[in-house]
Parts: structure tokens; sequence; C-alpha cells
């Protein structure tokens, strides 16, 4: 995405992904319940074209805002997450597609009409990037509240990719040793090769001591095993904060399901007449065994680990797994290299995790593990604090006003944007947090 025809393409396929997603919904849909993790979708997009309003062209050309009286509603640090919900803040539908699509053809003539200078180039991506951020939030979102799963290139994609005779693969073993972690903090490469979050920056070398990491995700079958063994009712098996969790942070409600008391199982989760369930969106379906776990919190990740007597992954030890990149050689941004192949990893909404943990050998890193790109965010042990060396980006709350309060989760889920992640890549959320598209694996203790 570093020339105009990419940066086109890119822009189009966000733009669409966000129409796509909002105009599949029926009016009584669009209008969603109030939900922690959750942001009315129109509120979503509208956001998301302000971004292009206001750092693109308010911020290079001094143009005027769509509306200027809408500014404190798109923006996303004036508004407080409750108020989106307030009757009459959010435009009608098609007022709210009108804006967009209005900023969306200025942005696009201003990409064709212009010299591409790296600062464009870099600010043209940030917000193409940020969309395809609201892009994953709307599909989440319709597992959280139970709506059709998004299928944006319907026909396709109907068979599985297939995962080996085997339900896991055991343990990658990674020497100790010095390994790069992070970006490069102020290249000549920025817009370009080198482009990071700031949470991402700079990049230094780790010392870490050998260890062991699970090839593959935990499969429902592995997590199964936890629930069977009474994992939920083992008092010891939970931290301080996993208890408070357990009997009373644990309520990320959602609307489809009863809010548990005491959870007994993942939160999408139900046994039927001996058969356990999981909601998928709007299905219930049986529970593949050879499929990721989701939908779990840090805490449920925590105590199933205190069950196996194994432990989470520090963010290093993740990344280096990933990627292994030390001094001296071509830095590897992806398990495989340095060029994006989606086919290598379950991204872009197109299986929604629905894969075998044992799946995409051709992804697998060069310690031979699996998955580590996309099918879920992966919990680490890791707080989420900045790296030293840190500067605010052009986006000042990009990170900063998630730092010493949420956890570090690495690698991208099914919904993620192939053109957005990478092994570097820092997401945080809190611990809480079960709505979003993510899993875990663990390392030997
Ligand atoms: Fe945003």
């Amino acid at each position: 995405m570093n020339d105009k025809q990419s940066l086109i393409l890119e822009l189009k396929n966000s733009q669409q992904k966000i129409v796509d997603l909002t105009n599949t919904l029926s009016d009584d849909e669009l209008t969603i319940p109030y939900h922690k993790g959750a942001n009315p979708p129109l509120w979503e997009i509208g956001h998301s074209a302000f971004f292009f309003e206001l750092f693109i062209l308010n911020a290079l050309d001094n143009a005027d805002m769509y509306d200027p009286s809408m500014n404190p509603v798109w923006d996303s640090f004036n508004i407080d997450h409750e108020d989106r919900w307030n009757p009459g803040v959010i435009p009608s539908k098609e007022s709210t597609l009108e804006y967009i699509n209005t900023t969306y053809k200025t942005i696009l003539a201003r990409i064709e009409d212009n010299e591409l200078s790296q600062q464009d180039l870099y600010l043209y991506k940030y917000a193409i990037f940020h969309q395809n951020m609201h892009v994953e939030s709307l599909i989440w979102s319709r597992q959280t509240y139970g709506y059709k799963k998004m299928d944006f290139n319907p026909g396709e994609n109907e068979s599985t990719p297939v995962g080996t005779d085997q339900p896991s693969l055991g343990d990658a073993e990674i020497p100790a040793g010095h390994y790069l972690i992070g970006m490069p903090a102020d290249s000549e490469n920025f817009a370009t090769d080198d482009f990071a979050f700031d949470n991402e920056k700079p990049r230094f070398e780790a010392e870490l001591d050998s260890f062991k990491i699970s090839k593959t995700l935990v499969s429902n079958r592995e997590f199964l095993e936890f629930i069977k063994d009474g994992g939920y009712e083992k008092e010891e098996l939970w931290s301080w904060g996993g208890k408070k969790w357990l009997n009373k942070e644990h309520n990320f409600g959602i609307p489809p399901e009863k809010q548990m008391l005491h959870p007994q199982h993942p939160v999408y989760w139900k046994q039927e007449n001996g058969q356990w369930l999981e909601r998928y969106f709007d299905q219930w379906q049986p529970i593949n065994p050879d499929y990721p776990v989701m939908h779990v919190s840090f805490f449920e990740a925590e105590a199933f680990c205190n069950w196996a007597d194994r432990r989470l992954p520090t963010e290093y030890e993740w990344e280096v797994a990933a990627l292994g990149n030390k001094k001296g050689q071509v830095f590897k941004k992806l398990p495989w290299g340095n060029t994006m192949d989606a086919g290598k990893a379950d991204l872009d909404g197109t299986y929604v995790a629905h894969v075998p943990v044992t799946a995409y050998a051709d992804g697998e890193s060069v310690f031979g593990c699996r998955q580590m790109l996309g099918t879920a965010w992966e919990w680490t042990s890791s707080q989420y604090l900045p790296y030293d060396g840190f500067k605010i980006d052009m986006y000042p709350f990009m990170s900063t006003l998630q730092f010493g309060y949420h956890k570090v989760t690495k690698g991208g889920s099914c919904a993620t944007s192939s053109i957005l992640t990478r092994g570097t890549y820092r997401q945080a959320y809190l611990p809480n947090r079960t709505d979003v598209f993510v899993g875990f694996r663990t390392c030997a203790k």
C-alpha cells in the first residue's frame, strides 16, 4: 500500500466493508442496546469518516469540516461512551451514509489529484488502518449482539482450512538469546516499509531465556477438559483478579445471553441434553473440539494455565516465537516473511475462527508455531506499557489512555484486516473482555 493505486484499492475495500456492514443490518438492528464493548454502528462509521476529515482534509488543507456541529459527536475523545446512545445524538442512517460517502469521495480525489508525499502517504495509511480497526469492531459487535455473520464474499471460502490428524502439535522450543522486538522509531521509511503505531516503537533488543511455547492455540477440546475437571469451581486456580471477575466483574453483559453469575464456561457456550453448543453469531452450533477456544477473558486463560500447570507467554516471548528476529538478519514482520498472504492466516473476516488449531501449516513461524497471525488475539501475561523511548504519534490517544490498565494481546484476529496486522502489533484489552475475538496459547513452566 505504498502507491496511489494500492491506497485507492484499500480505501475502496474498507469503505465498501463499512457500507456493507451497515446496509446489511435492519433499522432495528442498528439501534443496539448499550454494551460496554460496542458502539452504535452509525457512530462507528461516522467517527471513521471524521478521522479522515480531521487528520487529512482539515489538518493538511485547512478544509472546513462537513458539519462542524457534529465534531463533538464523532470525536471519540469528546463524547463519553455511554452518551453515544443518547436519543438524537447520531443522525439518521441516510445522512450518516451521505457523510461518509462524501468524505470518501473527497479523499479519493485528493489521492488521485496530488503528489503523494511521505507525510500524505503516512496519514492516508493511518486513516485507512483506523477504518479497518472499526471494520473489526463492527464484525465482533455482530457476535456480541447475535446478528448474522457478515459474508463479504458470498459463495467463496466455503471449504474450511484443514488441520492435521493430531489434535495439537506440542511445544516449540525457543533457544535463549538476544532478540529484536518492535519497529524502528525514526526511520526514513516510516510511511512505507516501517509503518507502525506508536506503541510498537522504538525497536530494542531483549534477552530471553530459552522457553517452550505451544505450537497451537488452546482448542475447545483442551478447554472442555478444564471445564469437566471443575476448573471454574476450583478457587485455587483463580487469581485475586480472577475471583473478582468470577463473582463481580465478569458481566460483560451480552443481550442474547443471560448474564452468568459465577460463569461455568465461556460466555457463548451452553450445554443442552449433554451436548456443548456455542453461539456463533445468530446460530447455536455444536462445539467443534478442533477449533480454538474463543471469547475467554484473561482470567479464564490464567485459570486454565494454572490447571494445566502451564503459563501465558510474555509479550516478548510471543513476538519471538512468531518472528524470531535477531540483529544482523533481515527483520521479518510476519511469521513467514514480509509479504502478506491472506491464504496463510484466518484474517479479514474470512472464516471467523472456524478453523482447526493445527491448520495453516504454510503460515507457521520458523519455530513451527501456527496461527500466530489471525484467528484470535492472544492473551499475554504482559501489562500494556510503553516501550522505553515511546513518543506519542499523530493520534495522541492511540495508546496512552490504555497504558497500565490493559493486558497486551498479540497477533490480530479473524476479523483483523490483513493490511493492518504484523507480529510487532500490540493490541490492548482489559482482562475482563470476552466480547472480542480473543483466545490464547500457553508456555511450559
Ligand atoms: Fe476510532
